[in-house]
């Protein structure tokens, strides 16, 4: 008996899947075809969407398309979702070895899991107890191990995290996904779709559409210098949470929230506004359910950014450009500020900070010490 073992996050399952599967059944044509969710793959943060819904996920945009191709030779196996672990594949092999005994085992996996191989558990016993099978996608990590067998067709250029940044955006990922997926999708409100219905709740319009443009900004940029672009659109679509209460509030929540504020009383009683950036990281863990520490940096760091460039994280950077160089942002050299973040980060970044000094400076107001902490921190 042949077995066909198909694993991965699915987190969402797409075409790219679908016709990955379809190409490796043409070529090994397999008695039995297991699809195994991972609850959550030992390399990524904890996956975007439940275990369940997830599974609910794969039945729609795996099994379903491709069963009048297999009809019962297909089926998902739940069993590492079931673990509630984070479960090896040198596992889940032992496991249906063990319940099939005698079985000739053939692993497939997308391109990406592919160039990792070697940082999995076991590789070698790995290499014994199966064949490996992938195919090429054009904008795929690293060089696959030469051991794989490489599938001839061309996959299409879609990968889950593009889909799932694709969704927090609120652009059309329809042509990507099975029309069950989507609907799933847009139903559980997975993927950003919540947490964007939230946002049209919380933010006024205006600031809405300055929330949305720097998302924009931010991702192209997380893009262009290699920054997590997941991250980036989430730190931006949270990083004015804290712009939906009026200023003269801002102290009393501060001090309620018990804030970290540098040079706290000073600045809640001169710069009251400045505490927004640390009510929005507050925010996006109490209320969205944000605990990557880089993604809430990120947002506390947008406005008064750290003492010193040097610990500014490309990520923080990121944020605290697209913050103030979005679209909607109307002051002389935004333009030039913008084109230049594509071109040299760390300029655009001492630009970004100039600016806002400069217009704290035209406006008379207070100039916060770890502000002019930060600038001379250039100077050195
Ligand atoms: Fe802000
Ligand atoms: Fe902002």
């Amino acid at each position: 008996m042949k077995f066909l073992v198909f694993g991965g996050a699915f987190d969402p399952p797409h075409k790219a899947h679908v016709a990955l599967l379809r190409a490796a059944v043409r070529a090994i044509m397999p008695d039995r075809v297991f699809v195994v969710p991972a609850w959550r793959s030992p390399f990524k943060a904890a996956a975007h969407a439940t275990a369940s819904e997830r599974a609910g996920l794969v039945r729609a945009g795996i099994i379903k398309p491709l069963r009048g191709l297999l009809g019962r030779r297909l089926s998902i196996h739940a069993s590492e979702l079931r673990s509630r672990r984070a479960v090896y594949t040198v596992e889940t092999l032992e496991l249906i070895k063990t319940l099939h005994p005698g079985a000739e085992l053939h692993v497939l996996v997308g391109s990406d899991n592919a160039a990792s191989f070697d940082s999995w558990k076991s590789p070698l016993r790995l290499r014994r107890e199966a064949s490996w099978w992938t195919a090429r996608r054009p904008g795929a990590a690293g060089p696959i191990p030469p051991f794989f067998k490489i599938l001839p067709e061309r996959m299409p250029d879609i990968a889950s995290t593009d889909i799932r940044v694709r969704l927090l955006l609120g652009e059309d990922v329809s042509r990507w996904l099975a029309p069950d997926v989507v609907s799933r999708i847009r139903r559980s409100g997975l993927y950003g779709i919540r947490l964007r219905r939230r946002l049209r709740g919380l933010l006024p319009a205006p600031r809405l559409r300055h929330t949305l443009a720097v998302a924009d900004l931010a991702r192209r940029l997380a893009r262009r210098w290699g920054v997590d672009e997941e991250k980036a659109a989430l730190a931006a679509l949270l990083h004015d949470l804290g712009r939906a209460v009026p200023a003269a509030r801002l102290p009393g929540l501060a001090r309620r929230l018990r804030l970290k504020i540098p040079r706290s009383d000073e600045t809640l009683r001169r710069a009251p506004l400045l505490a927004h950036s640390y009510v929005s990281e507050h925010w996006a863990r109490k209320l969205f359910d944000v605990d990557d520490p880089a993604i809430l940096r990120a947002i506390r760091r947008h406005t008064l950014g750290a003492p010193a460039a040097a610990a500014m994280s490309p990520l923080d950077k990121t944020l605290y450009i697209a913050d103030s160089a979005s679209t909607d942002r109307r002051y002389r050299g935004v333009e030039a500020v913008r084109q230049l973040a594509f071109r040299d980060l760390d300029a655009a970044f001492k630009s970004s900070v100039a600016a806002k000094l400069r217009h704290a400076l035209i406006k008379g107001e207070w100039l916060h010490p770890q502000g002019l902490s930060l600038w001379n921190s250039f100077r050195r």
